[in-house]
């Protein structure tokens, strides 16, 4: 674990985090399944996760995303930071599993709320909710069209308040920004062009993984 100066912050980065960002339909899910099986093959402990998590801050959250409930947008950041909290300091969680010596790969993390809480929400707002939360020592982006993503979720059964494509086309732009902001922070950022074969993403991801020696 590490310190390292960010302008005036001074962030803790998690050894063996691993998060995966990007807009809806982006492939998130397959590359981190893709890459835990891999993990297993070669013996390395994982924990494969995620944001909303399956915790009651993260069904809530999900409740509201299916439109089940409906809420102020400036309430939303403040779920999602909390789930976070819980997701990062509660029991089995990222933390006491970074302690047991696993890998943690988390689809989504902090890097979500910034590039979609932001979008009906101030940045340095959103930007100062989570300001109290590690980052972790890699952050993978997988890149893809807004039409692309939604062309890709079109199928599932119901859909999220999010999944339109004006609001996924905000939600690109954002992440740019949310990229460029941690350019110095100390995290590897890596981004792979998710239109690849879904097979190509995970070769580069791991041939990118083998450089790192804990
Ligand atoms: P997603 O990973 O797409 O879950 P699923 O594939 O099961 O639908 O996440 C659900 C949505 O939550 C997605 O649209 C992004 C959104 N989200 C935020 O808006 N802010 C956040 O901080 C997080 C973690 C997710």
């Amino acid at each position: 674990m590490g310190r390292i100066g960010t302008g005036n912050q001074r962030k803790i980065i998690l050894d063996r985090f691993i998060v995966f960002e990007g807009i809806d339909g982006a492939g998130t899910t397959t590359q981190i399944r893709l890459l835990a099986e891999r993990c297993k093959r070669e013996g390395i402990p994982v924990l494969i996760t995620g944001e909303p998590t399956e915790n009651c801050i993260g069904k809530t959250i999900r409740q509201i995303l299916k439109g089940e409930h409906q809420v102020h947008p400036s309430t939303m950041p403040f779920l999602f930071a909390a789930d976070r909290n819980e997701h990062l300091y509660g029991e089995g969680g990222i933390l006491s599993s970074l302690e047991k010596g696993f890998w943690v790969l988390s689809d989504r993390y902090l890097f979500s709320s910034l590039a979609y809480q932001t979008i009906e929400n101030d940045f340095r707002q959103v930007r100062e909710l989570n300001s109290r939360f590690p980052l972790p020592r890699i952050l993978f982006y997988l890149e893809v069209p807004p039409e692309t993503g939604i062309h890709r979720i079109q199928t599932r059964e119901t859909r999220e308040i999010y999944e339109v494509l004006a609001f996924q086309q905000q939600v690109h732009q954002q992440y740019r920004k949310v990229l460029s902001t941690y350019q110095k922070s100390g995290m590897e950022i890596h981004i792979f062009d998710g239109t690849e074969p879904m097979e190509t993403i995970h070769e580069e991801i791991w041939n990118f993984l083998k450089k790192f020696r804990y």
